[in-house]
């Protein structure tokens, strides 16, 4: 069979024969065709937009891996940073690499003393704190004239550093304020995770507890990418203009903030809330099943299977309950998890728990509010923003992204005045 496509144009008989690579023809040959055609594909269901070679996933199948290596290893066996760092760079590094890249990260954690002074304080006492992070990333790039230089190797590296570096920073900074606490800044003797936990909890005394330290780690490397999501397309999409990678970061972070992303897992919270007691499963499940709503946490577009994720988040949270004692809420998702992946309707759309449907309920049995949940999908994510946008900008195949539209509305037509309308 040969490893070729040919498309023929029934209205004149043109036909263009291209090659399949790795299940993927190129788009030029409709264009070839007739450079007046264009594919209708909302939502990119078809599309691939880009090359990537930073992370494999194969939705069938329930298989993540970052640069080759499997999620499970990586969750396992390594740390948020050097994840962060193998995202970057496509290798794992060796120890003086680490040790330089630990190095630079820690001393990169502060953020200029106006960010908060002038720009969070000027917040509504109530704002949403992944509101705030959307914006907070955003002005963030002010301070950094240089940023707009996406061209300088030594510009983007450095913004790259201090983007990853500062992101734990703005999020307890946006938490506190939206509590009323005062600022506690960075300990750069502490690891990444646990100067985040620290900058969160700390009133007082505070030792950062070893196992919610390596909880939250593990949470970090879960989150850091995800190929071609709707944040990291946003990220591309925003930086194939050219913007600064500040700018771009804030574009991918407010398409995460939408229930249907990163927003999924304060809905799932919210949801199991609202079930209330494991009576109300089976009627919830009917609720879903009528389209009076979805099941939040489960279902993905590409996995159609277990996400791998959300069988080692599970796996997590009992660890982290041992801490904290059961989230009272555990009971209730597993009996949803039970009740769904035994129902005809989730089987028969391959609709399986996804990262978000357990994630929350460590959160929450870890003290953050349900309003900070996206934030924590947000901070790790970064680098896999980051990562994308260092790959399409070496990438000689793009240009700034500009999709074309399938008119649907009115034929030109006089204007009418007002008197006469
Ligand atoms: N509950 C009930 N039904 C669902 C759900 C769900 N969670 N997800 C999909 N369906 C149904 C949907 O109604 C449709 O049924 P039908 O064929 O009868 O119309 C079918 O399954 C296919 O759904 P779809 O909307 O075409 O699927 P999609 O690929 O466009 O959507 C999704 C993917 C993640 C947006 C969707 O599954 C969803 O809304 N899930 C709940 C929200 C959620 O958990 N999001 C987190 C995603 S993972 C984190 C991330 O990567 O951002």
């Amino acid at each position: 069979m040969p490893d070729t496509i040919t498309i023929i144009d029934d209205r004149t008989g043109k036909k263009v024969t291209v090659p399949i690579t790795d299940g993927v023809f190129p788009s030029s040959a409709i264009r070839e065709l007739d450079p007046s055609l264009f594919v209708y594909d909302p939502a990119y269901l078809s599309t691939a937009a880009c090359k990537s070679s930073i992370t494999y996933l194969d939705g069938d199948n329930g298989i993540l891996r970052y640069r080759g290596y499997p999620i499970e290893q990586l969750a396992e066996k390594s740390t948020f940073l050097e994840v962060a760092y193998l995202l970057l760079n496509g290798e794992l590094p060796n120890g003086a690499q680490l040790d330089q890249w630990t190095h630079d990260v820690t001393h990169h954690t502060f953020i200029h003393e106006n960010m908060r002074k002038r720009f969070v304080d000027g917040f509504h006492y109530d704002a949403h704190p992944m509101g705030m992070f959307v914006s907070a990333v955003a002005a963030l790039g002010t301070f950094y004239n240089q940023a707009k230089d996406i061209e300088d190797k030594d510009s983007r590296d450095k913004q790259i550093l201090r983007l990853i570096a500062k992101m734990p920073t703005l999020a307890a900074m946006c938490h506190r304020f939206s509590v009323g606490l005062p600022f506690v800044y960075p300990d750069n003797d502490l690891s990444f995770s646990a100067n985040f936990l620290h900058m969160m909890w700390k009133v007082g005394e505070y030792q950062v507890n070893p196992v919610l330290e390596r909880a939250m780690d593990v949470l970090f490397i879960l989150h850091a990418d995800h190929e071609q999501n709707c944040g990291t397309t946003a990220m591309r999409v925003v930086g194939s203009s050219h913007a600064d990678p500040y700018s771009a970061c804030s574009a991918a972070a407010a398409a995460l903030y939408g229930p249907l992303h990163g927003g999924a897992n304060e809905a799932v919270v919210r949801m199991l809330e609202d079930i209330g007691s494991l009576d109300e499963v089976p009627a919830f499940i009917q609720s879903v099943k009528d389209g009076k709503g979805r099941l939040m946490g489960f279902g993905h577009r590409v996995y159609k299977n277990y996400d791998p994720r959300a069988r080692i988040i599970k796996q997590v949270a009992y660890e982290v309950f041992e801490v904290t004692g059961k989230n009272p809420l555990l009971d209730i998702a597993l009996k949803l998890e039970e009740v769904a992946l035994t129902d005809e309707y989730f089987t028969s759309r391959r609709l399986y728990p996804n990262v978000d449907f357990y994630s929350g309920l460590i959160y929450q049995a870890m003290g953050f509010p349900i309003s900070m949940f996206t934030v924590l999908f947000a901070i790790p994510r970064t680098a896999g923003w980051l990562a994308h946008w260092q790959e399409l900008l070496a990438d000689k195949d793009q240009k700034i992204s500009r999709p074309r539209q399938w008119y649907t509305g009115a034929d030109t037509r006089d204007y009418v005045a007002l008197s006469a309308r």
